[in-house]
């Protein structure tokens, strides 16, 4: 028996090899298979290989001149035929072989070795020659041995039937709203962190520091929403809508401590709903500003944060929607009601304990 050639021994150590520990990507490995057989083997004129997609055999990396023969159904030219026998068929005279398909007019003998896992074929290698009876019993072997080592080294079937092609779409467009999902959520906290910094600075009267940490909000916002373009379900979502809600509370914070005119839910960004609420909690912030001007003697610029309180209290009053749309309003409102009353309570004793303090001064004085 003829010494095999040491291109193909390397070929076949190189496909062990890939069986051990994997380095390359499957059409690689096809690729170097057909590279290197028609680079030892002058009679293959024609050398590729064509791998089962359904019932159909798709052209894949081939050495020698394009064909027409792209796809080949099952069952159909000597490919089909091999392909469907799940057999070596070898050829040596095409011409007289009824089921051959004609790719090049040169062509007198063919070999086609299917790649089989168990009784599944995978696909085939296809040689053509253009000398008559060109293969003998040691190409046969050679490629019986390749096509049973590229059997091994086959990526593994995809999920099939009714489920195929629907199934991995789904998989793939959920994959991509995951990663959406996960981009919005950490946005959302980062926007909450950034929010709660506002209107701790407010509270300070660092406006400068303030206004400086609600633009790099607005910035996590407008990443937020990109993230979730295209996906309703995202831009709907509580982690969404409450970051809105918190920036919102923030911005309206800082307006109202300062007496600025109040920015509006498209100025921000921010839903409807989500501005509401966050109108309702900046009550409560002002409630916690009132208090400090009360313990700092300023009565006047607590009365006015009162009467702000109020204002907002009368306003969400007059938001009488479901909870659904409002992102139940009435529950934040009953908190705005509880906080501007107690700070009335508040507001009144201190109003009062002036109003001692002032006459027992002036019975001090009149001693
Ligand atoms: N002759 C093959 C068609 C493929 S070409 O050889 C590249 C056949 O009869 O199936």
């Amino acid at each position: 028996m003829a010494q095999m050639d040491p291109r193909m021994t390397a070929l076949l150590t190189y496909l062990d090899a890939q069986a051990r520990q994997r380095d390359a990507s499957w059409p690689a490995i096809l690729e170097r298979t057909v590279q290197d057989l028609a680079a030892a083997h002058p009679h293959f004129d024609w050398t590729g290989i064509y791998l089962l997609e359904g019932e159909t055999l798709v052209l894949g990396p081939y050495v020698g001149a394009p064909t027409e023969h792209q796809r080949i159904g099952l069952g159909e030219g000597i490919c089909g035929a091999a392909a469907a026998e799940r057999e070596t068929l070898v050829v040596d005279d095409v011409g007289a072989d009824p089921r051959y398909l004609a790719c090049f007019v040169t062509t007198r003998s063919e070999i086609v070795v299917p790649i089989l896992d168990g009784e599944r074929v995978l696909g085939e290698i296809d040689v053509d020659s253009d000398q008559p009876a060109a293969f003998g019993p040691a190409d046969r072997a050679l490629l019986e041995q390749l096509a049973e080592r590229l059997a091994r080294l086959a990526p593994p079937p995809r999920a099939g039937g009714p489920l195929d092609g629907i199934g991995e779409a789904i998989l793939a467009r959920l994959d991509a709203k995951n990663g959406c999902r996960e981009a919005v959520l950490a946005q959302s906290r980062h926007a909450v962190q950034h929010a709660a910094r506002a209107i701790r600075a407010a509270h300070r009267a660092d406006w400068d520091e303030a206004e400086a940490i609600l633009a790099g909000g607005g910035e996590i916002m407008q990443a937020m929403q990109a993230a979730a373009r295209g996906h309703a379900d995202l831009q709907s979502a509580g982690y969404m809508l409450d970051a809105q809600k918190e920036l919102a509370e923030a911005h309206l914070t800082l307006a109202l401590l300062r007496d600025r005119p109040l920015p509006g839910p498209e100025q921000l960004g921010v839903a409807d709903a989500a501005w509401l609420n966050g109108l309702g909690e900046a009550a409560g912030e002002l409630r916690r500003a009132a208090l400090d001007a009360i313990r700092l003697g300023r009565i006047a610029d607590a009365e006015a944060l009162l009467e702000r309180m109020q204002e907002i209290h009368t306003y969400l009053s007059t938001v009488d929607y479901p909870a659904a749309i409002t992102l139940n309003l009435k529950r934040t409102n009953d908190m705005v009601r509880g906080v501007t009353e107690r700070t009335r309570g508040d507001l009144t004793v201190a109003v009062g304990q002036a109003e001692l303090k002032a006459a027992l001064a002036r019975v001090e004085a009149g001693l």
